[in-house]
C-alpha cells in the first residue's frame, strides 16, 4: 500500500518536471508525410524530426504568420510557395501591398500585375455572380473603408444606383449574368447619382450629396482605378502559375485595402463555383502580407473564406507583424499558425490568448532568432499529445553569398513601422569583409565572425553579430566604427551595447 502511494507521488512529480521543461513535439507521423505529397518546412528542435506540411490530416490548408520585421515570414512563405508548385502545381496569387515580392516572382518566372501603373480592376465584374450578390459585395467593401454604414440614407442610394446600372446596362439582377454584356462601372454609378441630385426632387438633397462625393473618391479621372474596364481577370489570374499582384503603385491604403478585398471575394466566388475536386494538393494558395484591414476586418473574406473550411482545396496565407491585426476568428479557424519571434508583451497575450500555448514556448518565441518558429496544427482529428512545437530553423532556398543582418531585436514597435529607418542590411561577403577590414577589426574576429555567420545561414541580428565580434576579440571602438559605417545614429548604437551581456 504504501508502496503505491510514494509510486504515484513520483510519477506525478515526474509528470510535474516533464511539463516544467521542454513540452514533448507531436509523435513523429503526425510530422514526417509522404514526401511526394507534402511540402518540407524545416527540422524540429527537440527530436530533429523532418517536418513536412500536408493539410490532409489538418482541418484545412490555411496558415497564419507572425513576428517581427525581419523574423522570416516572407522568407517562409516564398519557401512555400515555390515547394507547393513543385508537389501540387499549385498556382499562387500574392496580393502584395509594398511590391515586396516584386523582385522574387519576376525572378522565378512569375507574372506581375501593377494596380494603377498600366493594370485596372473594375469593380463591378461580374466573374460569373449574380449581379445582386456582386452589389452586396461593393457596399461591404465600402462598409468597411468608409463609414457608410452610420448613414443608412447614403448607404441605400449607393446600393440602389449599382443596382440600376446593372438593369441599365442590360443584366438581370438574380440571374446568372450573360458573358457578353459588359459590366458597368463605378463612372456609371457616379452619374447616376448626379442626375439625381440635379432633378432635385430627392428629400433630402444633403444625403445624396454625401453619397456622390462618397463614390467620386473612386471614379473621379486619375484616381479612377477600379472605375475603368478591367485589364485583368482574376478568376484566370488564379490559375496562371505564380502571380505577384502589385498594390504598391495605388495611392493610399484605402485603394489598396479595396483591391484586396475585391481579389478575396472573387476568389471566394470562384472557389465556390469550382466545388471540391479529387485532386489531393491544393489548386491555389492567396497570399495577403501585412494587409492589416483586409485581415482584422470580421466582414472581410479573409475571415469567410478561413471559416470555409478545407474541401475547395484554396489556401490563404495571412501574414502580419502585428497580430492583434489578425481577426482572432483566422487564428482561431486556421489548420497551421506558424509564430516566428515575437517582441511586444500585448502581442504575445493575444496570440497565447488564442492559441493557448505553454509558458515555455511562450519564452521561445520571444527569443528566437532568423527563420526559428513554433509552429500550431490543428488535426481533424482529436490528439493527445501538444500540438505547438517548435522548428530549429525553416529551411529554404536561400541566395549563395548573401549576409542579412536584421535590426528587429533592437528596434521598437514605432521605429518598426518607421519607413525611414532601415530593418536589414544586405551584404554580398566581400562588401562586409573590407567594411569590417577598414574599421581595423582583425583578420582573426573577421574569419571567426564569419565562420559563425556561415553556421547559422549568414544571418544575424545586429545584437549577435556586435556580440560575436567582441567575443573574438574586437575592441569597442572598431565595432562602434564598424556601426557608423552601416549609418546607424549613435543612439542606437549604445541601445546596442546596453543590450549586450559582458
Ligand atoms: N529561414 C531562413 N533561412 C535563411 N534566411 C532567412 C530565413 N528567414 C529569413 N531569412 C532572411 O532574413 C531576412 C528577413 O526575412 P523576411 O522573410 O524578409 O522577414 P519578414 O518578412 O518577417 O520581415 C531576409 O533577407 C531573408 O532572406
Ligand atoms: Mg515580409
Amino acid at each position: 500500500m504504501g508502496l503505491i502511494k510514494v509510486q504515484s507521488v513520483m510519477s506525478n512529480e515526474l509528470a510535474k518536471r516533464a511539463c516544467l521543461g521542454r513540452p514533448p513535439e507531436p509523435p513523429y507521423e503526425y510530422l514526417l508525410n509522404d514526401p511526394t505529397e507534402s511540402i518540407f518546412i524545416g527540422i524540429t528542435r527537440r527530436f530533429s524530426v523532418p517536418f513536412t506540411w500536408t493539410f490532409a490530416t489538418l482541418t484545412n490548408p490555411h496558415i497564419s504568420v507572425v513576428g517581427i520585421t525581419g523574423s522570416g515570414k516572407s522568407f517562409f512563405v516564398k519557401t512555400f510557395l515555390i515547394r507547393a508548385s513543385y508537389i501540387w502545381n499549385t498556382n499562387a496569387l500574392i496580393i502584395d501591398w509594398a511590391g515586396e515580392y516584386l523582385g522574387w516572382v519576376t525572378q522565378s518566372g512569375g507574372r506581375v500585375v501593377s494596380l494603377g501603373k498600366g493594370d485596372y480592376i473594375n469593380l463591378m465584374d461580374l466573374s460569373g455572380m449574380k449581379p445582386l450578390d456582386r452589389s452586396k459585395q461593393i457596399m461591404t467593401a465600402l462598409e468597411i473603408l468608409t463609414d457608410i454604414s452610420d448613414f443608412p440614407d447614403q448607404r441605400r442610394l449607393t446600393e440602389e444606383a449599382i443596382e440600376q446600372s446593372y438593369l441599365n446596362a442590360g443584366f438581370n439582377l438574380s440571374g446568372a449574368p450573360d458573358p457578353r454584356k459588359e459590366a458597368p462601372t463605378l463612372k456609371d454609378v457616379t452619374r447616376l447619382l448626379e442626375e439625381k441630385l440635379q432633378e432635385g426632387t430627392y428629400e433630402y438633397p444633403a444625403e445624396l450629396e454625401n453619397a456622390v462625393y462618397r463614390l467620386r473618391q473612386f471614379s473621379r479621372e486619375g484616381q479612377d482605378y477600379f472605375a475603368r474596364k478591367s485589364t485583368v481577370d482574376i478568376g484566370v489570374l488564379l490559375s496562371s502559375g505564380l502571380v505577384d499582384i502589385n498594390l504598391s503603385g495605388l495611392p493610399d491604403e484605402k485603394f489598396r485595402a479595396l483591391a484586396a478585398l475585391f481579389i478575396l471575394q472573387t476568389t471566394k466566388e470562384k472557389m465556390r463555383m469550382e466545388g471540391w475536386s479529387a485532386s489531393k494538393g491544393l489548386k491555389a494558395i492567396i497570399v495577403l502580407d501585412e494587409a492589416w484591414k483586409v485581415a482584422s476586418d470580421e466582414r472581410s473574406d479573409a475571415v469567410t473564406i478561413v471559416r470555409e473550411g478545407r474541401k475547395y482545396q484554396f489556401g490563404l496565407i495571412v501574414a502580419s507583424q502585428n497580430p492583434t491585426d489578425i481577426n482572432e476568428a483566422i487564428f482561431s479557424n486556421v489548420g497551421t499558425n506558424i509564430m516566428m519571434k515575437i517582441k511586444f508583451e500585448k502581442f504575445m497575450d493575444y496570440l497565447q490568448g488564442s492559441l493557448n500555448f505553454s509558458q515555455f514556448i511562450r519564452g521561445e518565441i520571444s527569443r528566437f532568432g532568423v527563420g526559428q518558429a513554433a509552429i500550431e496544427l490543428s488535426f481533424q482529428t482529436s490528439v493527445k499529445f501538444p500540438s505547438v512545437f517548435v522548428l530549429e530553423r525553416i529551411i529554404g532556398e536561400v541566395p549563395l553569398d548573401v549576409y542579412t543582418i536584421t535590426m528587429a531585436d533592437l528596434l521598437t514597435e514605432n521605429e518598426m513601422r518607421d519607413v525611414n529607418i532601415t530593418k536589414e542590411y544586405y551584404f554580398k561577403k566581400i562588401d562586409l569583409s573590407s567594411k569590417l577590414v577598414s574599421n581595423n577589426l582583425t583578420a582573426t574576429t573577421i574569419n571567426a565572425t564569419f565562420a559563425e555567420l556561415d553556421a547559422r545561414s549568414r544571418m544575424m541580428e545586429i545584437k549577435e553579430l556586435v556580440n560575436t565580434l567582441l567575443k573574438n576579440g574586437a575592441n569597442r571602438d572598431s565595432v562602434i566604427g564598424f556601426m557608423r559605417s552601416l549609418g546607424l545614429a549613435d543612439e542606437i548604437i549604445s541601445r546596442t551595447f546596453i543590450n549586450v551581456k559582458g
